[in-house]
């Protein structure tokens, strides 16, 4: 043995009497503890409530047939009294809790259990009419109001919803026949839809089936969504994971996303409505994000951008069997920008398209779209990415006399599957740079410098959402579960 693997082997048993002691200690502490409440449950968030209540204080029934949809409003509203008073928490039990839409309060937690299910009613009067999305100027399924999501909150801080993992099910299947069968006169419900607000997490949770989108956070900032697993069947419509719209200062992190659509997409309104409100999605964070899309991409930006999207960090990426991976969709009548899109570390496996950028996307909120109003998509970076199985590296499309400038890509290696007899790259209306990419790219996307690498920026500052400091609560006493 050297020496300095017999002081480190030292400093371990040293370290090692030190743990055993605290333990010797900790186990008196736990015992005299055993007659007050015991710690049940600790989570992470940015912010602990002084007040805490069960759903079936107010009448809950955990039988998976009994609507809850009052339980849970009255919880709400009673414990929204403590909003000045250190916040209040409500706990969902282990059981099976439908419910209706409800609405929520600030300075709020709702825990969900780790054996909780919270089931969305399929009874379309459980989800009131609201109005469109001023950024949208309708519904995106239908012209006019849309169905209140299931759980819904406007102009609120402070509001974070976790658990255990425990699981919050959309039971989407009627709405998607619907949908897909031409018979829904209203937008579809989203599963979370928060406007106006600040300071949410969204944490610890499994979200499935959602009727559209999971996790819509629209008009907000100061946003952490972190460790969701989100589950649909990948042939159900448009049950995208996360969409940030019109929201500065996000993290989003750790999540596995399975489903039909995007895993990720980043909006910020939709033509002449998203243009008139003029709010963008920037200063957002996606990280550690694992994704199955095989119609859709990874992370979607578009196609409804017309209130810009600027300074977008994404690393650490991994896919599988999906369509595209940090896709670009517009197109003439948009307007704004897509700009300062930054992206790490991607792995890929089995691919229609790495890249992929769409400047013909179409698709109008109506017929009143200004097709001069063309949107500027600028300084787009990827690096280190490594795709497997891939059937066609590139397809870059800008639009006529509007051309998308600034793409680099750099250390990035494609292996195109023997099978495919596309094209490994079409490149039209775009400018920009290469370095140590393969296959060979097109060529408006020259290598300056060949053979030596030189790589595409990625920022080096972190931005405010990323250092958030998070309390660890618990909720205290066995008389919840
Ligand atoms: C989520 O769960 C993981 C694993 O249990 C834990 O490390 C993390 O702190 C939790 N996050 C939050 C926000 O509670
Ligand atoms: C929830 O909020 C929406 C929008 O403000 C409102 O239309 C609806 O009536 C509220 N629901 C309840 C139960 O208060
Ligand atoms: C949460 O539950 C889902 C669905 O059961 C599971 O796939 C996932 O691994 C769980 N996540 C954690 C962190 O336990
Ligand atoms: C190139 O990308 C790979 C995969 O992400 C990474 O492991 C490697 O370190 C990168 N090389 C350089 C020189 O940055
Ligand atoms: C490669 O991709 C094709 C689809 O393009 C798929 O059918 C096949 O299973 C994939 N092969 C591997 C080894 O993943
Ligand atoms: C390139 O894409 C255009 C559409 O953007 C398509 O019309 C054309 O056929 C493609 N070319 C090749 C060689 O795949």
């Amino acid at each position: 043995m050297e020496l300095s693997q017999r002081t480190r082997m030292s400093n371990i048993i040293g370290i090692a009497l030190v743990f055993l002691t605290l333990a010797l200690a900790n186990s008196r502490v736990v015992e005299s503890r055993k007659q007050g409440p015991t710690p049940l449950c600790d989570f992470q968030a940015i912010d602990c409530r002084k007040h805490s209540a069960v759903l079936t204080d107010f009448g809950g029934k955990g039988d998976g047939k009994t609507s809850n949809t009052k339980a849970f409003q009255s919880a709400i509203n009673h414990l929204s009294q403590y909003a000045s008073d250190g916040g209040a928490q409500l706990i969902v039990p282990p059981g099976k809790w439908l419910t209706g839409s409800f609405n929520l309060t600030s300075h709020f937690t709702l825990y969900i259990h780790e054996k909780a299910v919270i089931l969305a009613s399929q009874d379309e009067s459980e989800f009131p009419l609201i109005e469109p999305l001023p950024s949208y100027g309708r519904g995106r399924d239908a012209p006019g109001g849309r169905y209140i999501s299931l759980i819904f909150g406007i102009n609120l801080v402070d509001v974070v919803i976790t658990g255990g993992n425990g699981t919050i099910d959309g039971q989407g299947s009627p709405w998607w026949v619907k949908f897909r069968a031409d018979e829904l006169k209203y937008t579809r419900p989203y599963l979370i839809e928060i406007l106006y607000s600040k300071q949410i997490q969204i944490s610890n949770l499994t979200l499935v089936n959602s009727p559209s989108w999971h996790v819509h956070p629209v008009y907000s900032s100061d946003i952490i969504i972190q460790g969701l697993t989100i589950l649909a069947p990948v042939d159900s419509p448009n049950t995208d994971g996360i969409n940030p719209d019109s929201c500065t200062n996000t993290r989003i992190e750790d999540c596995f996303i399975v489903s039909g659509d995007d895993c990720v997409a980043v909006k910020s309104g939709w033509d002449e409505y998203g243009i008139k409100v003029g709010l963008p999605t920037r200063q957002l964070v996606i990280r550690r994000l694992t994704c199955i899309s095989p119609d859709s991409a990874v992370i979607a930006l578009g196609s409804e951008m017309s209130g810009g999207i600027q300074d977008v960090r994404a690393e650490d990426i991994t896919a599988i069997t999906s369509e595209s991976g940090v896709r670009i969709k517009t197109a003439p009548g948009r307007g704004a920008y897509v700009k300062d899109i930054f992206v790490r570390r991607m792995t890929l496996q089995t691919m229609k398209y790495v890249f992929w950028m769409t400047g013909s996307y179409g698709s109008h909120a109506d017929e009143g779209y200004d097709p001069k109003a063309l949107p500027v998509i600028q300084n787009i970076n990827y690096r280190d990415i490594v795709a497997e199985n891939v059937t066609i590296a590139a397809k870059l499309e800008g639009i006529k006399g509007d051309p998308f400038t600034g793409i680099c890509l750099s250390n990035v290696t494609i292996e195109i599957s023997s099978l495919s007899k596309k094209k490994p790259w079409n490149c039209s209306e775009i400018e920009g740079v290469t370095s140590k990419v393969s296959p060979q790219p097109c060529s408006l996307l020259p290598d300056k410098e060949p053979g030596s690498l030189k790589a595409c920026d990625f920022p080096e500052d972190k931005l405010p959402i990323e250092s958030v400091p998070l309390k660890t609560c618990s909720i205290i006493g066995g008389k919840y579960f």
